[in-house]
């Protein structure tokens, strides 16, 4: 009993810790990602830090740099939004538990069953976690693209979801 409740303090102090960290600029030994995920029926954003985290790659081709395995993937998908005025996608649920890598554009999501959690933006050279499938949440999220973005959708493997430590919110920019 004792035990839990050190267990649970400590891991307090380490969630409080990890608040104040600005992700990236202060711990740039993982990759930091921002994750639409569905809580409780709602849509919301939290930003994840995946795990394990960077190693010295020995793969030819990157060996000695920076390197981490995005895990199992399955289905990747290419999408292309026609040049010219945004594009709304509307709102819906992550269609996978997926990776989302933003190759040229940009994107703005809306969570409008949860104002308190602002617009998620991510431009060119982005990379993003979907989670919020059928399911997790009623009526998902509303995504605007500008004309002319590219998209590369990347599913998990079914029934794998990486290993992260969670801080609550988007990623801080
Ligand atoms: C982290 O920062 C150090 C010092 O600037 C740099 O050498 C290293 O490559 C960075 N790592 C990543 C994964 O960005
Ligand atoms: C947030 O998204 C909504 C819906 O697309 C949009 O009307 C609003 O202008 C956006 N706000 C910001 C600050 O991007
Ligand atoms: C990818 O497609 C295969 C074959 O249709 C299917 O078995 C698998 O579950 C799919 N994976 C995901 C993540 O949807």
């Amino acid at each position: 009993m004792l035990f839990s409740l050190v267990s649970l303090v400590v891991a307090g102090l380490t969630f409080v810790g990890a608040t104040t960290e600005t992700c990236t600029h202060v711990d740039n030994t993982t990759l930091w990602v921002s994750a639409i995920v569905g809580k409780n029926g709602v849509s919301t954003a939290e930003c994840w830090g995946i795990q394990p985290p960077f190693v010295v790659s020995t793969q030819p081709g990157t060996v000695g740099n920076e390197f981490l395995q995005l895990g199992g993937l399955s289905n990747g998908s290419y999408t292309v939004f026609p040049a010219g005025p945004d594009v709304d996608a509307g709102l819906h649920n992550a269609p996978n538990a997926q990776w989302v890598a933003v190759l040229t554009g940009h994107g703005n999501v809306n969570f409008p069953q949860s104002p308190a959690t602002p617009n998620l933006t991510f431009g060119a050279g982005s990379l993003i976690i979907a989670m919020d499938t059928p399911g997790t949440s009623t009526i998902g999220h509303r995504t605007v693209w500008t004309g002319g973005s590219v998209v590369m959708q990347m599913p998990f493997a079914p029934g794998f979801v990486p290993e992260h430590k969670t801080i609550e919110g988007a990623c801080p920019k």
